[in-house]
């Protein structure tokens, strides 16, 4: 009898000691699961932290991203320096992505320099970056889409260029085969005299080479 009472006891003190032996395993996977919620919750406030950055860029530059102006400049390298610096402050009113203008390769000089071979392209780009998105080329997926072919009225303002703003509703990309309209000198708002400015005397550096070339 006092055998089979220990046998019991014996057999009861193992069913208590079940719980205490399972417990530090529960506790693990309650910690397992609290690290797994708390690094989904941290993937996921990242996440939103970039989804916010995003937004906040687009909201301090309304172009949008995915409208590109191509200018083919024309005239000599004075009268392209100029068409240049207008086609920067049109694409602004037109909310558009200038890609790096073409130069005149054939009415005047009979000269094969790109853009790159005169202007600095990269402080082009970067210098006018608070203003006017500009890339170096059209991205590849743009290339084959249909574009429209726009010879703009020569000296109009500001409000010529909204109204043109209409043609985004069915291209994506207009192409301007000539630079010299010329924007209207006044009625222009302050902001956009400014930036063609801007991008005359401090965008427009020749590159490299003519510098140290002018420096010799
Ligand atoms: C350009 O974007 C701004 C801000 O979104 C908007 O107010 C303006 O009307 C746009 N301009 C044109 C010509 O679409």
């Amino acid at each position: 009898m006092a055998s089979s009472r220990a046998a019991a006891s014996s057999s009861y003190h193992s069913r208590l000691r079940i719980p205490p032996r399972r417990a530090p395993h529960t506790i693990s996977v309650y910690v397992l699961l609290l690290l797994v919620f708390s690094a989904v919750l941290f993937l996921f406030s990242q996440r939103q932290i970039t989804d916010v950055d995003q937004k906040n860029l687009q909201e301090e530059r309304p172009q949008d991203w995915d409208r590109y102006l191509t200018v083919r400049s024309n005239g000599g390298l004075n009268q392209m320096r100029t068409g240049i610096c207008d086609m920067v402050a049109v694409a602004r009113i037109m909310n558009a992505t200038l890609v790096v203008p073409q130069l005149d390769k054939k009415s005047f000089w009979q000269d094969s320099s790109t853009f790159a071979d005169i202007f600095d392209e990269t402080h082009f780009i970067k210098s006018l970056e608070g203003d006017v998105r500009i890339v170096k080329e059209l991205p590849k997926e743009m290339e084959s889409i249909p574009r429209a072919r726009k010879h703009f009225s020569s000296w109009a303002s500001m409000s010529y260029y909204e109204e043109m703003a209409r043609l985004w509703k069915d291209y994506k990309v207009i192409h301007v085969p000539k630079s010299d309209s010329r924007l209207a000198n006044n009625d222009l708002p302050l902001d956009i005299q400014k930036l063609r400015c801007r991008c005359l005397y401090h965008a427009l550096h020749f590159s490299p080479p003519i510098e140290t070339l002018g420096k010799v």
